[in-house]
């Protein structure tokens, strides 16, 4: 076991979780990933910033005991309460109770009803300063980043930011290079694929995030998955900002249409609600749910305006290319939620509301019921579906 020093009175004492293959059973990994957590000692008080996932409790203890006793804590800073990193605040509480735990306003309700017993805590303001001797610790809440409860941490003589969730990467560095300079590998990739697996959702809240930290001075950014930054940063917060910026504006009626039309008849009327809608002056972007490209879908639905979803029913149910498709209403921070759905069926026809179920429950609004037709459409069913079409255009002009 190794806590490594990254700077005078600075250590990481983290874990390593290189076998890691999905993080969350949500995540896949190529490398694994850390649970980062720092021991900083000031003249007066020794702070530790955050804990690990506690089946990594052993292995953390021995690398905090290589730098100071359990005895020595003073507090524990929460900037986040998800297990990842509060999972051993329990357990540091029992060896030490005189540790008082540090988090946000909401971090300290999570906490407790976590620990579900009463602890030693204290939520703090934006902006508090903690007075450690010699060095300050400063905290700036950042709600959303990915939780309510999420804070960053500046430790302002050093300029580290302690930095949460944010600008991590699910990576495991070998043979403790914790610095990313160190690495013999380029992991830009893991970083985005964090971006966008874990951040995307929230991308105003990071706008926020880096306009809180635009005054700030910052020499190394120590997130709370994979390396450590000290070269590099303004491009790391570029990044960050390049991944966060509102979507291209629009003349306000740009239509994502996703299709699933097993039998040809959903993509036929398909074709006449984008005649219609075109009619109206709405740009039509349609996809087709099988051979979807999800990097597209997800900026497409960040862009649009308005979302058809249009499907068949297969077995009283939407087809899995449709639900693979709906799972990533979650994943991304859309510019507006109006929507209509249609689709045709053979005998049952649950699709329609299943899928309209789904985006209310995403807090979509339908600009009207749903329509579903049997087998072939009707004069009358293509008549109802340019009509929800007129719906959704009247709605994005109100
Ligand atoms: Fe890495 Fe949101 O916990």
């Amino acid at each position: 076991m190794k806590s490594i020093k990254i700077a005078e009175g600075v250590h990481w004492v983290g874990a390593y979780h290189p076998d890691l293959e999905v993080f969350d059973e949500l995540y896949p990994t190529e490398s694994g990933t850390t649970y980062n957590s720092f021991l900083i000692q000031g003249k007066n008080k020794t702070v530790l910033i955050d804990t690990v996932d506690e089946h990594f409790f052993d292995e953390f203890i021995e690398r905090i005991e290589e730098v100071c006793s359990v005895a020595d804590i003073d507090f524990i800073v929460s900037n986040h309460t998800e297990h990842d990193h509060s999972g051993s605040i329990e357990k540091m509480l029992e060896l030490n109770p005189k540790i008082q735990v540090i988090a946000s306003r909401s971090g300290e309700k999570f906490l407790q009803e976590q620990i579900n017993k009463p602890i030693n805590s204290r939520s703090i303001k934006d902006g508090e300063q903690l007075d450690l001797g010699g060095r300050t610790l400063q905290f700036m809440v950042v709600p959303f980043l990915h939780w309510p409860d999420t804070m960053f941490t500046y430790l302002v003589e050093d300029e580290i930011l302690f930095s949460c969730d944010a600008f991590g990467a699910h990576h495991c560095p070998k043979d403790n290079r914790i610095f990313c300079d160190e690495l013999a590998a380029d992991i830009s990739v893991d970083f985005k694929i964090y971006f966008d697996t874990i951040i995307r959702p929230f991308k105003s809240n990071v706008r926020s995030a880096l306009a809180k930290l635009s005054d700030t001075a910052i020499q190394m950014v120590c997130p709370s998955h994979g390396p450590i930054y000290r070269q590099g940063i303004a491009g790391l917060v570029e990044n960050y900002q390049s991944w966060s910026q509102e979507v291209e504006a629009t003349n306000g009626k740009r239509v994502l249409m996703l299709e699933h039309s097993p039998h040809g008849t959903v993509r036929a009327m398909g074709d006449r609600v984008t005649q219609h809608l075109e009619l109206r002056d709405c740009c039509v972007v349609r996809l087709a749910a099988i051979t979807l490209d999800e990097e597209q879908f997800m900026r497409e639905l960040e862009q649009c305006d308005a979302l058809v979803v249009a499907a068949a029913t297969i077995n009283r149910d939407a087809g899995p290319p449709v639900w693979q498709a709906l799972r990533l209403l979650s994943a991304v921070t859309p510019k507006n939620k109006l929507a209509i759905v249609y689709g045709a069926f053979g005998w049952s026809g649950e699709a329609v509301n299943l899928i309209e179920q789904r985006l209310v429950g995403q807090r979509y609004k339908l600009a009207g019921e749903g329509v579903r037709w049997q087998f072939s459409p009707t004069p009358e069913d293509i008549k109802k579906c340019l009509s929800l079409a007129d719906s959704l255009v009247d709605a994005l002009s109100n």
